[in-house]
């Protein structure tokens, strides 16, 4: 028997080109090795995204995504979390078992708080809504970018101690982080992050990728002058990604010895991910013509993944004794 794979994203923001690589690459990927179980987070994201409207568009506007890259509803259970509300009754239960001091240390916490930041009690229990999430399905693995690590851990830690006062209940999730080499880099050659204003978003015209991939700084130096530190210029970790074969290897020539224009380093750059877009670009405005089977996904989805925790809550329910 496959083993269950369960991940979601937040609704907030559209997916860039570091969400894909670092996480949801990876939704499709698994897909034909795992019972697959995607779901778009939406009351997660009403810890930061309070307009009703906006809420439902980017729902929608999600859902086409993961559509667009190749999540196939035949092979993986792709729904809206508001569709479970199971989750957030388990999500009380798992309240009443976790102290303020363990959620008090985690980083997503942490950092709203070094930065100032008004914290609702959401934010402050997105760990063990997250937690409920996973839980509630008895997924076996969850696929995420590195940020997610911690919140894995705690719905293990969460699992672990329900399992420990009412027995046993629930498997134990693992996280599966891709051992990416490389941190997708952004435009400004940090950490690819909506927060930083660096992306090239994963949807993005012909015209935007120009714009961004032209933005990236670059030293000074002749073109005909090698280039020592080439590993490290933003452009060229951005061509290891997206620039392959023969190709890749006149670059890194060009690079190391000299006799490249950053300008043409940059044009090859914008065709490749252009080239590599196009599709997904064209796959997603297909569908959004027919927004009928959009909806008809989330709803069929919907229903399998609340029977199946509808059948979780059944048995723990009965042994809180509720
Ligand atoms: N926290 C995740 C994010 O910000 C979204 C999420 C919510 C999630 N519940 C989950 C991911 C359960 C994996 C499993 O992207």
């Amino acid at each position: 028997m496959k083993k269950r794979l369960l991940s979601g994203v937040k609704p907030t923001g559209r997916p860039h080109i570091g969400n894909y690589f670092g996480a949801m690459k990876q939704f499709v990927d698994l897909q034909d090795d795992y019972e697959s179980m995607i779901f778009i987070a939406n009351y997660h994201a009403i810890t930061t995204m309070q307009n009703g409207s906006d809420l439902s568009a980017s729902t929608l506007d999600l859902a086409l995504d993961y559509l667009a890259i190749g999540i196939d509803p035949s092979k993986t259970i792709l729904f809206k979390q508001s569709d479970v509300p199971e989750v957030t009754e388990l999500a009380w239960i798992f309240n009443c078992i976790t102290t303020m001091p363990y959620l008090m240390r985690a980083h997503a916490f942490k950092d709203s708080e070094a930065k100032n930041k008004e914290i609702n009690v959401g934010l402050f229990d997105y760990p063990v809504l997250m937690a409920a999430d996973i839980l509630i399905q008895n997924a076996h693995i969850v696929p995420a970018g590195e940020d997610q690590r911690q919140h894995i851990e705690y719905a293990r830690d969460i699992a672990e101690k329900f399992n420990r006062i009412f027995g046993e209940t629930f498997i134990l999730p693992e996280a599966k982080i891709l051992d990416t080499v490389k941190t997708i880099v952004g435009l400004d050659g940090q950490k690819m992050s909506k927060n930083r204003n660096n992306t090239i978003p994963l949807f993005a015209n012909s015209d935007t990728i120009k714009k961004a991939v032209f933005s990236i700084t670059t030293d000074s130096l002749p073109v005909a002058d090698p280039k020592p530190h080439y590993e490290t210029d933003t452009v060229y970790a951005m061509h290891t990604l997206f620039t392959t074969g023969d190709e890749l290897a006149n670059i890194t020539e060009g690079y190391k010895h000299g006799g490249l224009s950053y300008k043409e380093s940059k044009d090859t750059l914008v065709k490749n991910i252009d080239a590599f877009i196009a599709p997904l670009r064209e796959k997603r405005a297909e569908l959004e013509k027919d927004m009928d089977y959009v909806h008809n996904v989330l709803t069929e989805g919907g229903k399998k993944a609340r029977a199946s925790a509808q059948a979780t809550m059944e048995q723990v329910r009965g042994k809180v004794g509720v």
